[in-house]
């Protein structure tokens, strides 16, 4: 939640930091701005609304610092406004602050600088923070590095999260970043060098990264970069290249990056399925040291995520119990650390995160590590924090995400986690051979499988030109096909504003039937072959009650009275899933367009949820 980047070098930083708001615009979109270096003194422009609007503020192109940091808000503390906006600055305009992430003890440490004379301006958290750095630079008692020390002072009184990038007109030199539970990468160049909440944002400048620590500072100049711990001691960094190409994040003719991230998952799955599952050979993880000892001893598995990822976890469920005869629990990541869950050495967790940075998803994974279990992330971005957080990590591979509503993420962590359930059930040697080689060839399948779905968007874009003024609509499925129920739900929920329900299609009798009335929308997908006729079933009880019905199946039907069937290709049951969302998908897409709505950017979300 929030973007900022930063940029020294020897070029006009105002392009640059303008251009990474753009491609961060995902993170947050409520305000903008930006703080720069010129004549000596620290200009900041800012304003409420897109970073569109930040653009369009007279003077901002003839800045010509080659030094600034700039930020896009999703606002917690204080509503979007211009003056809510970052960068923050100090009450003498020495030091200008961007945040991503929320100071929980805000109020105190207000409370300490207004004794000191102090005033402020904003109602954000943030603002204490350039204030207490010109506290404490005032009254350091070090000449050596005043600039970072001040930085350490402040930041050691901060409780919460935080990524900070601090400038000052003090030491135009350099940029001074620090991180606590939300990410920050640097980026390095020739002569010049980049910071950013997300690696997007300065992927179209560089591939090197730094990916920065908790509690590890950096002081950034155009030609060096160095690393400090938590004591201000400096240390060496290793650099990683980042093999994501810089179009790959562009929109490449496509009129919205949703559209083109459903688009891509013929080819995400094939980069996610790589060279980890071949026919005839184990399904290999160069990543995973798993033994037949350590699985024998494991008797429990929680999944623990949050919103897409949580429902990818769902299908996993059942592809893991099925595969490896252990049981396994799925949670929401927010309920499962505040619960106090049974977990011990003998529980394995598995945390599915794409962006790798969902904070309640984070913190779940070190709760489970204070208790001895062994912690497994499947994750798009490399490096992110919770990849490092766990003892093990397995990489989707599916490409940068940059819709916040999510979807080559969920149907390569689908496919990841069958395969990981593969993998085990080959190390346990629990299942028959012939029943894991079918299903590595149905996994295979799959892309050519997605290109036929896909051929279907003309299809589904009709029935959403039908029903896209509706209020409510109901999904229905049952075994995996309600976990695809939930994510239909889920997509057009959050990208069309239409209020819409999932269940159980053998629950409806206890209750929610009774929203069925006549006109009402109900989809249902049906493609497990042996509850199909559970499912007509319940099916004909909503039509009785004169509801309108899609059906997405793989099944052949006959004599049916739906009034919209999708077709899709038939695979086997725990990856359906991955066929069976992709209609439910281009129909949140198609009915969001037709009301005219923002498809990348919904209103009140942002990606990558690093606050509570
Ligand atoms: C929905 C969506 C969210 C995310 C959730 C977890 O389309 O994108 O529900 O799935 O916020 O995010 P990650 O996977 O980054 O932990």
């Amino acid at each position: 939640m929030c973007g900022s980047v930063g940029y020294i070098g020897d070029k006009q930083a105002t392009p640059i930091l303008m251009n990474g708001l753009l491609s961060l615009e995902y993170r947050g979109y409520d305000s903008a701005g930006i703080a720069v270096i010129e004549n000596n003194e620290i200009t900041v422009m800012k304003d409420k609304g897109r970073v569109a609007n930040l653009k369009a503020i007279d003077g901002i192109d003839t800045l010509t610092s080659q030094v600034g940091i700039a930020h896009t808000r999703w606002a917690t503390h204080g509503k979007p406004s211009k003056e809510n906006a970052h960068p923050h600055v100090d009450n003498h305009n020495q030091f200008a602050v961007v945040h991503n992430g929320i100071i929980e003890n805000y109020h105190e440490l207000k409370e300490f600088l207004t004794q000191k004379g102090y005033h402020f301006i904003s109602q954000t958290d943030t603002e204490v923070i350039p204030n207490l750095i010109d506290y404490y630079y005032k009254n350091g008692i070090s000449d050596e590095d005043p600039f970072l020390r001040a930085v350490k002072s402040a930041v050691d009184n901060l409780k919460g999260s935080y990524a900070l990038e601090v400038i000052s007109k003090l030491f135009p030199d350099r940029i001074i970043v620090v991180r606590k539970d939300s990410p920050l990468v640097i980026g390095k160049g020739k002569k010049e060098n980049f910071v950013a909440s997300d690696i997007p944002a300065i992927l179209a400048y560089t591939k090197d990264f730094y990916l920065l620590d908790d509690y590890e500072y950096a002081v950034i100049k155009q030609d060096e970069i160095h690393f400090y711990d938590n004591t201000l001691l400096e240390h060496s960094k290793a650099i990683k290249n980042i093999e994501w190409d810089a179009t790959s994040a562009e929109k490449n003719g496509y009129e919205d990056y949703m559209l083109k991230e459903i688009y891509e998952q013929p080819n995400s799955i094939r980069e996610t399925i790589g060279s980890r599952l071949k026919l005839g050979e184990p399904c290999s993880f160069d990543d995973l040291d798993f033994t037949k000892e350590y699985l024998d001893t494991i008797h429990q598995i929680y999944i623990v995520a949050c919103g897409t990822a949580m429902h990818a976890g769902l299908v996993g469920k059942t592809a893991l119990e099925r595969l490896c005869h252990i049981p396994v629990q799925v949670d929401i990541a927010s309920e499962f650390r505040y619960r106090d869950p049974i977990i011990d050495e003998k529980t394995l967790c598995i945390y599915i995160s794409q962006s790798g940075e969902t904070a309640d998803t984070l913190a779940a994974l070190k709760l489970a590590k204070s208790k001895g279990a062994k912690t497994l992330a499947i994750s798009n971005v490399i490096g992110s924090s919770i990849t490092r957080e766990a003892d093990y990590t397995i990489y989707t591979h599916a490409g940068p995400e940059i819709a916040v509503a999510s979807t080559k993420a969920y149907t390569s962590q689908v496919v990841l986690i069958c395969m990981l359930a593969i993998h085990f059930a080959e190390i346990l040697d629990c299942k028959q051979e012939s029943v894991l080689e079918n299903l590595k060839s149905d996994i295979l399948d799959l892309p050519t499988k997605i290109e036929a779905v896909l051929d279907k968007a003309e299809e589904v874009q009709k029935f959403a030109k039908k029903v896209y003024t509706e209020h409510d609509m109901y999904f229905l499925g049952r075994g995996t096909d309600y976990h695809v129920a939930m994510e239909g739900s889920l997509k057009l929920k959050e990208i069309s504003y239409i209020h819409s329900e999932a269940y159980a299609a053998g629950e409806l009798k206890h209750g929610p039937i009774a929203l069925i009335e006549n006109g009402i929308t109900v989809i249902t997908i049906l493609t497990n072959p042996d509850l199909v006729e559970k499912s007509i079933s319940n099916i004909q009880e909503v039509i009785t009650r004169g509801a309108k019905t899609l059906v997405v199946t793989n099944q052949k039907l006959s004599n049916v009275n739906f009034d919209y069937v999708i077709n899709i290709p038939e695979t086997n049951e725990l990856i359906s899933p991955i066929l069976s969302v992709i209609p439910l998908q281009l129909l949140s897409y198609y009915i969001s367009k037709n009301k005219g709505l923002d498809v990348d950017k919904p209103r009140n979300l942002a990606k990558s949820v690093t606050v509570e």
